[in-house]
Order: C-alpha cells, then sequence, then structure tokens
C-alpha cells in the first residue's frame, strides 16, 4: 500500500485510514426487537440463522437527523400531514409533549388561563400547570365534549386559549367551538389523543383548530408504543414548537446560526422521536382508515342491535360519521342503575365499565386533580398561581362541575374492537337488551 505523506516532511501519515467500523446497532438490537413478536420456535430459529448468515448487515441510525437514509419519523410526519390535512406536522415522543410545544408555540405562560375541559386526561390540564399557566375547568355536555356555552362563560381576559378534546373517539362540537373561538380571537387548541383519525363534517380532526395534538401511545387509536404529533397549518407556530422540542436545534439549515426571526430560538427541551416509534407510527398511520372501518362497522352492528328504549340514551355524537366509533356509551337514568347494569354486564361477557364512581379514583375526571384543584406547585416559586392575585385565581371545588359528574356518574361505557365479529356484536347487543329488559321492564 502506498504511504501518504504528512504535513512534517519525510514523515507518513499517523492515521491513514479509520474504519468501517460495525454500526452501532447491530444485529443484536434487531433480535430483541423481532424477540418481542410470539413466533413460533421453530421460525425464531429460521430468523436467527438469517441474522448469523448476513455478514455485513448494518444496523440502523436511530436518529432521525443527519441519518444518511431516509428517516422513518420524517416518513411518518409526510403521512400524518397528508392523512390529517395539515400544511405542517412534528413527531414528538408524547402527546404531552406535543401538548407543551404547542403552548410553548403558542407563547403560554405565567398569569395565562387555558380553558379544559372537566372530562379530559389530566394531561390537558397538567400541561397548562407544567408551562406556569392556569386551567380553567369547564363543563361538559350529553356528547361528553366541553359545552361550548360554558366555555364562553369561563372566558376572562386572561383567556389565551381554548383547549378542546375529542374524549372517547368522538369530535367535540367544533362548529361551535370554532365560532366562539373566532369571535373571542383566542387561538383553539384540539386534543386528539383518544380520536386520532376522526373527522368533524368531512374534515380531520387536529386540522379544525389552531394546533392539533395527537398521543401514539400504546391505548390509543393508532399507535406506536410511545409517541405523539403535533399538526398546524401556521408555519410560524410549527417553528416555534420545532425549537421547543428539540433544543439542540438540529433540524435547523444552519444550525448554530442566530435566529433568523425574533421568538425562533428559546431554551426549549428533548421531545425527539426516535426512528425506532417513527417507523412503528409510519406503518400504523397508513392503516389508520382500515382500522377506522372495523370500529365502526362493529360500534353499527353493536348500536342497531340495541333495543330502543325511553331509559336509554346514547351518547350525543356531533357527527357520527367522524367518531372513530372506539366505544359506545350509554347513559342510563341515574348512577345507582348504571352500577348495577354494569354488574350484570359483566356476568353476561359485555365488555362494559363505569366512567365515573365517586368511590373510584380515576385521572379522567377533574374531581381527582386534587394538585390542580388544591393548586400544589413544583417549586418554592409557587408558580403557576403566585402569577395572579389570589382572589383572582378559579374557584376550584370537587362540585363546580355537576352537570359532568351527573352525565359520567350515569354512563356505561362498551368497548369497542376493530376486530370484534358479527357474533362478537350480536352477542354484545344481545347481553345489552337482557340485562336493560330486566331493569326497565
Ligand atoms: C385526552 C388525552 N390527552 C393527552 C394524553 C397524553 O398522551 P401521552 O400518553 O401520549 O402523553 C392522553 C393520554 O391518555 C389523553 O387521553
Amino acid at each position: 500500500m502506498k504511504k501518504e505523506s504528512s504535513v512534517i516532511e519525510g514523515t507518513t501519515k499517523a492515521v491513514p485510514k479509520l474504519g468501517p467500523f460495525p454500526t452501532k446497532i447491530g444485529r443484536e438490537e434487531l433480535w430483541e426487537i423481532i424477540d418481542m413478536w410470539d413466533f413460533s420456535p421453530g421460525n425464531k430459529e429460521k430468523i436467527k440463522a438469517v441474522l448469523a448468515s448476513d455478514a455485513n448487515l448494518q444496523g440502523p441510525h436511530l436518529f432521525r437527523y443527519y441519518n444518511p437514509k431516509p428517516s422513518r419519523v420524517a416518513a411518518a410526519e409526510q403521512a400524518m400531514r397528508e392523512l390529517i390535512g395539515a400544511k405542517h406536522c412534528l413527531a414528538v415522543n408524547s402527546c404531552t409533549s406535543a401538548l407543551v410545544a404547542a403552548y410553548r408555540a403558542l407563547g403560554i405562560g405565567a398569569g395565562d388561563e387555558v380553558i379544559v375541559p372537566a372530562y379530559t386526561f389530566f394531561a390537558t390540564a397538567a400541561t397548562v400547570v407544567g408551562v406556569n399557566a392556569i386551567p380553567v375547568i369547564v363543563e361538559v355536555d350529553d356528547s361528553l365534549n366541553l359545552d361550548p356555552e360554558a366555555v364562553e362563560r369561563a372566558i376572562t381576559p386572561r383567556t389565551k386559549v381554548i383547549a378542546a378534546v375529542h374524549m372517547r373517539g368522538a369530535p367535540a362540537q367544533m362548529d361551535g367551538l370554532l365560532d366562539l373561538a373566532k369571535r373571542k380571537g383566542l387561538p383553539l387548541l384540539e386534543d386528539v389523543a383518544q380520536a386520532g383519525g376522526g373527522s368533524f363534517h368531512g374534515q380531520r380532526l387536529g386540522s379544525l383548530g389552531t394546533i392539533g395534538c395527537f398521543s401514539f401511545d400504546y391505548y390509543k387509536v393508532v399507535v406506536s408504543g410511545e409517541g405523539g404529533f403535533l399538526t398546524t397549518d401556521d408555519e410560524w407556530l410549527y417553528t416555534r414548537a420545532q425549537s421547543w422540542h428539540d433544543t439542540a436545534a438540529c433540524w435547523r439549515p444552519d444550525r448554530f446560526a442566530r435566529e433568523r426571526r425574533e421568538g425562533e430560538l428559546f431554551a426549549g427541551e428533548n421531545y425527539r422521536m426516535s426512528e425506532l416509534e417513527g417507523a412503528v407510527a409510519l406503518a400504523q398511520i397508513r392503516k389508520t382508515d382500515a382500522m377506522l372501518a372495523g370500529y365502526r362497522r362493529a360500534k353499527k352492528l353493536i348500536k342497531d342491535g340495541i333495543d330502543k328504549s325511553p331509559c336509554v340514551q346514547f351518547r350525543r355524537l356531533t357527527d357520527e360519521q367522524g367518531d372513530t366509533a372506539i366505544c359506545l356509551i350509554l347513559f342510563l337514568p341515574n348512577s345507582e342503575v348504571t352500577r348495577k347494569a354494569i354488574e350484570a354486564l359483566h356476568a353476561e361477557g359485555v365488555p362494559a365499565g363505569g366512567v365515573y364512581d365517586s368511590k373510584v379514583r380515576d385521572w379522567h375526571i377533574y374531581t381527582y386533580w386534587e394538585h390542580i384543584l388544591d393548586k400544589k406547585s413544583v417549586a418554592k416559586d409557587g408558580l403557576p398561581w403566585s402569577a395572579v392575585p389570589e382572589a383572582e385565581l378559579p374557584k376550584y371545588s370537587r362540585d363546580m362541575c355537576p352537570r359532568t359528574l351527573d352525565l359520567l356518574g350515569r354512563s356505561i361505557h362498551i368497548e369497542i374492537n376493530h376486530n370484534y365479529s358479527d357474533e362478537d356484536c350480536n352477542g354484545i347487543a344481545l347481553g345489552i337488551n337482557k340485562v336493560l329488559r330486566r331493569l326497565f321492564h
């Protein structure tokens, strides 16, 4: 081999060439992933043999930026943009992160108020506190989503965002909320964590408001184990959300350059999605409509099979076609009969559960958000509560949203699976009819 000369005259270059080295992530890591799937023992041995036989196997670069191969996270963002119909999409590591990034992008901070529903997962309200703002907790109506009239009554000069949640798969009353947000000049944030793929009058949830926040944690409609997405048509909000989600600013055309516009760069956090989650999310996004068709078919079969009765009311759907149909919710006349019905439904094998029981703690009901109701703070500064004169803070109490508690206490939640067979659906409807007939006739 010809020796390369060094700049030091008369010597050869000390390190003529480094590598190639095996990639950091190789066959052992791939095996750990494959082993999570339930292959038969015979097939596992075959896969192991294939892995061992490929002597030059190169592993992936599981970081989206500076990736020598096309990024799966970027592909998932593109697929979400197309599915949701939003101009911009940012992948993050959870919906909680998406919510914080959204509030940060909107510039929400100390002294601001954000309206949230009394029935939502705690994260919708906790992230408001996380950005030092004050959650204002508002009643839901018989759609189990924010009541636009109650929202209007709760608006104060401090209100900076309305956070609408599409709970348990069904769209919130977006016409009323959009109209209100427009009249009041407020951004409308959509928390789509529980309704990924759903729509409102033909437009996908997450594309109607100012910003949409999605969860891909395992218990959602479309999943990647952990993960989330933020959607918006507003390029500036997207840029700021991106800055917050990656304080390393890896994404910028010139990473270490000064900010291109005032407000582009600030001290953010790290909410980046890994390529592993990106790959799973991409496959799931492509399957969304097929899964939704399965949920909707099963729900329709069950709903159509339930006998009509004046004692039983279905949850109001603001747009039945846009419902993801992940569950069916019925209201009975009172909480006592609801408890009895749920017990009897279990005995019939129906996948039914209650939504609110005053004796069962649950982070989806505001009454259990003691850390907010009791105005707790993570630090000595007492934020967010210390930013506002005490007399002007919201008056929280366990009974401040009686309509929400009444509706939830009378709710029966029937789980829908997109793989239910006709027989499963007919059996569930039969079980419901048997129980309701016994209770009401
Ligand atoms: C309505 C709602 N918002 C936000 C979240 C938070 O999602 P993640 O687990 O992805 O942070 C959830 C999760 O349960 C949720 O149901």
